[in-house]
């Protein structure tokens, strides 16, 4: 190590006068900001502070080899497991783009998420990791259906309000399981009474058609139900025991097909579902988050379909909340399964 002493700082070149060298061939630590005296002795011990309470370094996992040809196996396996695992990742990167993943049975889904843990399992030490049950939100399992079977069955059978007595057939509702829309109605009118079914009535038909303009409908993507499962006689509105009485076939419901959305239909839906007065005018028109269980979806309240026989002034902004409707279901990448 050189240098001219004579340009040393002065505690160096003291030792250079000594005979040791000017200029240590260890280089002291820098000072904190080179500031010096009280203030610099005071940046020190918080810097020593702060070093001394940080984690401590990791070591790093180290692994010796007996031979180079082990070394280039072992990283031999791991390159081609990536590879492997590229070749299903990529695809499935890009499958919502492709709707490779909405044709996927759970069996498959399920195969491909084993083989994705396993293969980064071996990827990370080598082992076989354990297997995991997977389960998919949007798969419809078995359960679902023996649950909406029974379900059904619970609302046939049910005698929990006067309802009961005056009604011929109670209306669970119908539909596919995981809809993208749930429609929810007021309650069952003469033709529901008669037949067990949802909206089959002249109001019934003109929701379909409605449903039918932004790609939706029974038989594909969505699933029609009521607040009330039985007709009250002369079509009066619900009491507000009757609607408490069947509240909880409806939360069982949507807990059970887990709709993307809710279409209500009616101020009388409205405002029971959103615990509300405030007129339909008022609810319809705009998305609200509708909390159910631990599910929480977009709402959006529209006229009813026999309000809208009624008054033809209404279809307009009626359009209007199903166009809105259209454009969520395809922000939220639905739009494959509309119609
Ligand atoms: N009106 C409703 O609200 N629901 C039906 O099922 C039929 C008519």
């Amino acid at each position: 190590m050189g240098g001219d002493p004579a340009l040393a700082p002065p505690a160096l070149q003291e030792g250079a006068a000594q005979g040791k060298p000017a200029i240590p061939s260890v280089i002291p630590q820098r000072k904190t900001l080179g500031i010096v005296g009280r203030a610099g002795k005071h940046l020190r011990s918080l810097r020593g502070f702060f070093y001394a309470t940080a984690a401590p370094a990791r070591p790093k996992p180290s692994r010796s080899f007996e031979s180079h040809w082990e070394f280039i196996g072992a990283r031999l396996r791991q390159f081609i497991t990536y590879a492997v695992m590229m070749c299903v990742f990529l695809p499935l990167a890009f499958s919502p783009f492709l709707g490779l993943n909405g044709s996927m049975t759970s069996d498959e889904k399920a195969s491909l998420a084993r083989f994705i843990d396993l293969a980064s399992a071996h990827c990370r030490g080598g082992y076989l990791a354990g297997q995991t049950e997977y389960r998919f939100a949007d798969d419809i399992s078995t359960d679902t259906v023996d649950s909406m079977e029974r379900l059904a069955d619970d609302v046939r059978s049910c005698e929990a309000c006067r309802l009961c007595k005056t009604r011929k057939k109670a209306v669970p509702g119908e539909g596919v399981l995981s809809p993208l829309v749930m429609v929810i109605g007021e309650g069952p009118g003469a033709d529901e009474d008669a037949t067990g079914r949802p909206f089959v009535g002249r109001a019934g038909q003109l929701l379909d058609k409605m449903l039918a303009a932004i790609g939706l409908s029974r038989q594909t993507n969505s699933f029609i139900a009521n607040v009330i499962k039985c007709r009250p006689p002369q079509n009066r509105d619900p009491y507000p025991d009757e609607t408490i009485a069947c509240a909880s076939f409806l939360s069982r419901q949507i807990q059970l097909l887990r709709p993307r959305f809710i279409l209500c239909a009616g101020r009388i839906a409205g405002q029971t579902l959103l615990e509300t007065t405030a007129p339909i005018g008022k609810l319809r028109g705009k998305f609200v988050d509708y909390k159910c269980g631990d599910l929480t979806m977009p709402f959006i309240a529209t006229y009813h379909p026999s309000a809208l026989l009624r008054n033809e002034e209404l279809k307009r902004p009626a359009w209007e909340d199903l166009k809105l409707l259209r454009s969520a279901l395809v922000d939220a990448g639905l739009g494959d399964r509309l119609q």
